[in-house]
């Protein structure tokens, strides 16, 4: 086992600064050739006054860093004359009642420019003018955010686009969804130094749960711990934790954590960390007594093999489908086919389920190999679920090497 994460743990990497936000959005300006674009913060809706915590659009924070900042957007406009204000942060006006309540808000200023990176940051009143004058020259919007079904609104630059279109004469509508996805799913060092820091804290707490799993707690006390570990270290869950014992590791998204673990129980947990604004997503199975029933080793033996299957096909030029079909060969052949009920891998980054552009993995993405077998007539369920990074020449796995996965590494951990 690789234990380095232990002294990684003391060293959180740096945050994304503003200078790789700004040489983000400058690529995307360039990427534009010439159309405008808008991405859009997103609005808080307070339903009642209990406050919650609400997060701005994933692809306006992985151009700004900017978590709450309801109703803010950036505008791109390559006709601006001033090569300053071809990007622009809108930002809400401020309300002094409000920030009662939310917290003081910066004023527009030399200081908020600066920390933000930004040359240029107005007021959102101002934004439908700029949009509009943009239009006029550029006579080319481009969608950026995903477009949704036509049973849903639509995405939320589209809605503002089909509007300014209609009162400018000869503007087209452009389709350029794919370019944020593409950006987003090759990782720069410091987004990989920070998924490899939110691994090394999710080794941190498997390592806490080796330590107290037995016969007679409750799921939500491995959840606690989990947690209590996580923030120990400054990081928060990438998602709703799933701890999962006996009937409950067959439920893909368990979440209700009542349970008293039984002796003879498998514990599927997939449980991870988010640090600095980045996901990991790790998922181990343990028995709880410490050692595997003969059946349970069986199926874990072939889901492990299956993983090893699926990391061995994971290279540039491979696609998704047939990293699956890598995994679902091993377990179909094994019989359990119709027992592995979802997909083997999906990008990982600024959110657990990542972007990704359509077609094959290239070099420096991030995606996780999570293949499973559920077995609810037995009580049974195993997923095993790691993350690799996409290599020049294959792949190499961030978290295989940082918490037992293999039957010998976990019961000689549960025996200690
Ligand atoms: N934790 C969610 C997933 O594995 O996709
Ligand atoms: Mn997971
Ligand atoms: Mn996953």
């Amino acid at each position: 086992m690789d234990q380095q994460w232990h002294s990684r743990l003391d060293q959180p990497p740096p945050l994304i600064g503003s200078a790789e936000f700004a040489a983000r959005r400058a690529r995307v300006l360039e990427a534009l050739e010439g159309a405008a674009a808008l991405v859009l913060a997103g609005r808080e809706v307070v339903l009642d006054s209990v406050p919650a915590r609400w997060k701005t659009d994933r692809l306006f924070w992985y151009l700004t860093g900017l978590d709450h900042e309801s109703g803010a957007a950036v505008l791109f406009d390559p006709s601006a004359e001033d090569p300053k204000r071809r990007i622009t942060l809108f930002l809400r006006n401020r309300d002094p009642e409000a920030e009662r309540w939310d917290g003081p808000r910066e004023p527009l200023a030399s200081g908020l420019r600066e920390r933000l990176g930004f040359t240029e940051i107005r007021r959102t009143s101002q934004l439908p003018a700029a949009l509009t004058a943009a239009a006029r020259r550029t006579k080319r919007l481009a969608c950026l955010h995903a477009f949704t079904t036509y049973t849903e609104e639509l995405s939320p630059d589209l809605e503002i686009f089909q509007k300014v279109a209609s009162h400018v004469p000869g503007v087209t509508i452009e389709d350029r969804t794919q370019l944020l996805p593409a950006l987003r799913a090759v990782k720069s060092s410091a987004e990989l130094a920070l998924i490899e820091h939110a691994l090394a804290i999710t080794a941190a707490g498997f390592a806490r749960v080796l330590q107290i799993l037995r016969p007679g707690l409750r799921e939500r006390d491995l959840v606690d711990a989990l947690l209590h570990t996580y923030r120990s270290h400054d990081a928060e869950p990438a998602y709703e934790l799933i701890v999962g014992a006996g009937a409950n590791s067959t439920v893909l998204h368990y979440r209700d954590g009542d349970t008293t673990i039984q002796d003879g129980d498998l514990v599927v947990m997939d449980c991870a960390a988010a640090f600095g604004g980045y996901a990991s997503d790790v998922t181990r199975t343990f028995p709880a007594s410490g050692v595997f029933l003969d059946e349970q080793r069986d199926i874990y033996e072939i889901v492990l093999q299956a993983q090893q299957a699926a990391i061995g096909a994971a290279r540039p030029g491979a696609t998704f489908t047939e990293i699956d079909a890598a995994a679902r060969r091993v377990i179909e052949a094994a019989g359990y086919g119709d027992a592995f009920i979802h997909g083997t891998s999906h990008p990982l980054g600024v959110e657990v389920h990542d972007v990704a552009p359509d077609g094959p993995l290239r070099e420096g993405m991030v995606i996780t190999i999570e293949p499973g077998i559920y077995l609810p007539e037995k009580n049974l369920g195993v997923r095993i679920e790691d993350d690799i990074l996409i290599t020049a020449d294959g792949c190499h796995d961030l978290s295989g090497r940082l918490v037992p996965r293999t039957v010998a590494e976990i019961e000689a951990a549960l025996r200690r």
